[in-house]
């Protein structure tokens, strides 16, 4: 039997993972890999988390840390991640274990001697403030290819490209923004040249069946000619290179990276106590189907540089399919992390139950363009489809067994008239048109398929009226119920891959066993049935709000809330004439000021020290609330209170148009 080798893209360590990260890569790979075990296939599915390289460092940096405390705090918060939306892995390890460290130096040193890996004297940024080499993100500038001004020095952002710093247009160190100087280094690079041609016949030989924009950009690339590519890195973070000579190099994170794919299944392997295991994946190029399940901007790794590793070395079973979704973009604008312009999951999760969120976005799934995350659409989606068509279908037919038919149904042994020989066909149908949809990637619509099941469902109960039946033909009831029961049992099992947590709750539901895909498309009952109590399965959703989007400083929304005229009258505020002003000991911030308000001269107390000299202040008139109770601050009695614009918390001194007589009203 064919083995099917599934993985997702290692996530780096480096933050939590929010929606963008589930549709694009993780949740098809879950469902992919769930439906080909229900179907009986031998299927594992591998991940871990990717924990070199600048996206590491970068951030350990900001935050003061090492990069150890960074990758051991995100590999568990990831892992919570995946477990809160139930994506499931065969092994989730990290690249920073040993096994993983000895994979990728054995697999550098046979790229070696094959002679695909060659030296290069090199020049390289080198930052002169931060007095510290510049490897990849560590430059920024603008893309040789499209012009895009923040393109990092590794990849483009914008285009997709990979790049290498010296390629970048008025580059600048990403930590302090100097323009970095050229040094001389040397680096190992991997002769993407060489191993053009190879790759071509290979990526022609998958024209047929990749998606379209996959193989299309992966090509289009190849013939735009392929150079040799730097693979070692001056940073101390990483697999330290295999060669004596490179002392205090490491191995670039996209070389690692992928190679973790195999040391995740060893590390599986071991677990399953049968070190040898991974070799029937990795070694039998014959049987496996290796598939990688990727976002776009994984595309040129996947497609172009881990395949020619990967025919460089030779021993291991190149992918099958790389199917890479597009970017799911949140209310408009494209999902930025640094922005804090994107949905985490834990927030959503604190929200809605697990199933709601796969549902909602797999509706979203950016499978053949860039697609749109709303809030608005997904409670629309999921409340038209998930509460309204599936989850009612469901629980209209149980209640309808357990009130009217003492809980049981069946059996059910002969397809009948013509309306119920319609459904009970559908039923046949389902698992074989539904798996060709998720065998190709149709994950989209492969829910949209399930859930015209459940709609033909309730129009077939709509039809039958089993409330209208059930006073005169309790037999008919029955059979209505019996064909909507099977309906039911068949989407208890069709829907697993998609919502697991629903599955398991309407098999428990109607005490069924059937779990395997293939018998998914019986209907048969052959003997009397008895189901559980029902249970409403899903509700409503309501407008909920998650913060989004730079925090804003709150503005305190200012209600206005009204006086009487007669409140107003009780200020007393008069223009007073600074007389003299001076510091106040040991308050940094006070004046004391003597002010004439015609009939008398008061002291006030004014929190402008750090703004206005007492000298610039002598002679200035200025409105006074007279008739503030006293107060007391350090020693002097305030007699009143100087009134000021703020602006941000500053104070603006405020003066009558012209010089006025001292007392006079304001009002
Ligand atoms: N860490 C990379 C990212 O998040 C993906 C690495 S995939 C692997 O974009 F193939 F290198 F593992
Ligand atoms: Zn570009």
């Amino acid at each position: 039997m064919k083995k099917i080798l599934i993985t997702s893209a290692l996530p780096y360590a480096n933050g939590p993972l929010h929606i963008g990260h589930i549709a694009g890569a993780y949740l098809p790979a879950d469902i992919y890999t769930r439906y080909q075990k229900l179907r009986g296939r031998n299927a594992i599915h591998i991940c871990g988390t990717d924990e070199h390289g600048v996206a590491i460092t970068i951030r350990a940096d900001k935050e003061g840390k090492s990069p150890r405390e960074i990758v051991d705090f995100y590999h568990e918060r990831i892992k919570e991640d995946f477990r809160l939306m139930r994506i499931e892995f065969d092994n989730f390890s990290r690249t920073s274990l040993p096994i993983h460290h000895e994979t990728a130096k054995k697999f550098f040193l046979k790229l070696y001697e094959n002679g695909y890996i060659n030296r290069k004297e090199v020049e390289q940024y080198y930052c002169p403030k931060c007095k510290r080499f510049l490897p990849d993100r560590y430059v920024e500038g603008t893309c040789p290819h499209c012009g895009y001004d923040r393109a990092r020095g590794d990849q483009c952002d914008n285009c997709g490209r990979w790049l290498e710093p010296k390629e970048l247009i008025n580059p600048r160190c990403a930590i302090c923004g100097t323009t970095p100087v050229l040094k001389k280094s040397f680096h190992y690079y991997l002769a993407l040249s060489k191993l053009a041609p190879s790759l071509e016949k290979w990526l022609n030989s998958k024209k047929d069946y990749w998606k379209p924009e996959v193989i299309g950009l992966a090509l289009s690339w190849v013939r735009e000619g392929l150079k040799d590519r730097a693979i070692t890195r001056d940073l101390e973070w990483g697999v330290p290179v295999p060669l004596k000579e490179a002392q205090g190099k490491v191995l670039y994170v996209w070389f690692d990276a992928p190679i973790g794919y195999i040391s995740s299944t060893k590390e599986w392997a071991i677990k399953k106590g049968d070190p040898d295991l991974w070799k029937e994946w990795w070694l039998d190029k014959e049987n496996t189907r290796l598939i990688h399940f990727i976002g776009k901007d994984n595309i040129v790794f996947h497609a172009i540089v881990w395949p020619s590793m990967l025919i460089g070395h030779g021993d291991y079973v190149l992918p099958d399919n790389v199917p890479a979704n597009y970017y799911l973009n949140l209310e408009g604008s494209k999902i930025s992390t640094s922005r804090n312009w994107a949905i985490w999951i834990k927030d959503l999760a604190s929200l809605y139950p697990a199933d709601y969120i796969r549902f909602g976005l797999t509706y979203f799934m950016p499978e053949t363009k860039d697609s749109d995350f709303t809030f608005a659409d997904f409670r629309e989606r999921v409340n038209n489809e998930l509460v309204n068509n599936f989850g009612n279908f469901i629980n209209r037919t149980l209640s309808f067994i357990a009130k009217y038919l003492n809980g049981r149904v069946g059996p059910l042994v002969e397809k009948g008239s013509d309306e119920d020989a319609e459904i009970l066909s559908m039923i046949e149908k389902a698992p074989y048109e539904l798996g060709e949809l998720i065998d190709n990637f149709n994950f989209r619509k492969g829910i949209i398929y399930l859930m015209n099941l459940s709609d033909r469902g309730n129009r077939y109960f709509d039809r039958m009226a089993p409330w209208k039946t059930r006073k005169t033909d309790l037999n008919r009831t029955r059979r209505t119920l019996s064909i909507c029961y099977a309906l039911i049992r068949t989407l208890s099992v069709l829907i697993e891959p998609y919502l697991p947590d629903s599955a398991l709750d309407i098999r428990k539901m109607i005490r069924s066993d059937v779990r395997d895909w293939e018998s998914a498309g019986s209907w048969s009952i052959p003997d009397e049935v008895e189901i559980d109590k029902p249970r409403v399965l899903y509700k409503k959703v309501e407008e909920e709000k998650i913060e989004i989007g730079e925090k804003e400083e709150k503005k305190v929304e200012e209600k206005t809330e009204f006086i009487k005229f007669d409140d107003f009258k009780k200020l007393k505020i008069r223009i007073g004439k600074i007389v003299s002003a001076e510091k106040v000991e040991d308050a940094d911030r006070l004046l004391k000021l003597l002010v004439d308000i015609g009939e008398k001269k008061i002291t006030l107390l004014a929190g402008i020290a750090q703004y206005y000299s007492p000298d610039e202040l002598i002679g200035k008139e200025v409105p006074v609330l007279v008739n503030l109770e006293h107060r007391k601050i350090r020693g002097v009695v305030s007699e009143g209170m100087m009134l000021a614009a703020d602006e941000d918390g500053r104070p603006i001194l405020l003066h009558p148009e012209r010089e006025v007589k001292p007392g006079s009203e304001v009002r």
